[in-house]
């Protein structure tokens, strides 16, 4: 008997009949369960054990506004959508570009912000996209800039690191050539190492950065959407995003 019933457990799982908390669960609960990856300044990174950046206090003043208090899941960047499918997290903030791709996977609440994927190299290394031509490029493991990065033609090489700061470090250690990276990451990479005297060269593709929600769970995107709709329109976006960037990065 008990044999049994675990097996129809794991068969109910593997079926995927567990459904995602829907708004009013989380709000039940008091706590909304938020995945990202934070080796990704200015947006998510740690300080000690905090994790902080522009999208970690979005996250938490959205939480806020929605009565809520974050929990947050720290994990690779290539297990959060499917993290998410499994209900591991409420929701994704990891700077998630939104691609018809992704979209058949997740479903996504409205652009929080707009950037771009950037060639990121010292200042006499190549800078565009056909001084890459034979050079070897370092790019983060499941980013629309290592996607990006295979499609280009005559790269010598891509190699694909874990987490952004892996691929970071393999620049500064001159293992790469390049780097392919958000423009805003690159610009905080080139400011945090100035004695390596790097430069950000060609903008390769811009793309609008959302939070991802469990396909289907339409009650949490909705409520993301009602509080951040909030945040962009009562100065509290601007002033958050002011503070992390010199500037307002909303999608215009
Ligand atoms: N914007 C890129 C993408 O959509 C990279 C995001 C990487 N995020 C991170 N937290 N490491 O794939």
């Amino acid at each position: 008997m008990k044999k049994t019933s675990v097996l129809l457990t794991l068969l109910a799982c593997t079926l995927g009949t567990a459904s995602a908390r829907d708004f009013a669960a989380i709000k039940a609960s008091g706590t909304l369960v938020v995945g990202t990856e934070p080796t990704y300044a200015p947006f998510t990174y740690t300080q000690g054990k905090k994790i902080v950046g522009f999208e970690a206090e979005l996250a938490e003043a959205l939480a806020k506004r929605m009565g809520l208090k974050v929990e947050w899941k720290p994990s690779a960047f290539d297990t959060l959508l499917i993290g998410l499918n499994q209900d591991r997290f409420d929701m994704v903030i990891a700077s998630h570009g939104i691609t018809p791709e992704r979209q058949k996977a997740v479903d996504f609440a409205r652009p929080h912000y707009c950037s771009g994927g950037v060639i990121l190299a010292p200042a006499n290394g190549p800078l565009t996209v056909a001084a890459l031509k034979g050079k070897t490029v370092a790019v983060q493991l499941g980013t629309t800039y290592a996607e990006r990065a295979q499609s280009l033609p005559g790269l010598g090489s891509v190699k694909t690191y874990p987490n952004n700061a892996a691929a970071l470090q393999m620049l500064l250690s001159k293992r790469v050539d390049a780097f392919i990276t958000d423009r805003f990451v690159a610009i905080e990479g080139r400011k945090k190492f100035p004695q390596a005297k790097l430069k950000l060269g060609e903008m390769l593709f811009q793309e609008k950065i959302g939070i991802a929600v469990k396909k289907g769970n339409t009650t949490v995107t909705a409520a993301i959407n009602t509080a951040l709709g909030k945040m962009l329109a009562d100065g509290s976006y601007k002033k958050l995003s002011e503070k992390y960037f010199g500037e307002d990065i909303r999608c215009k």
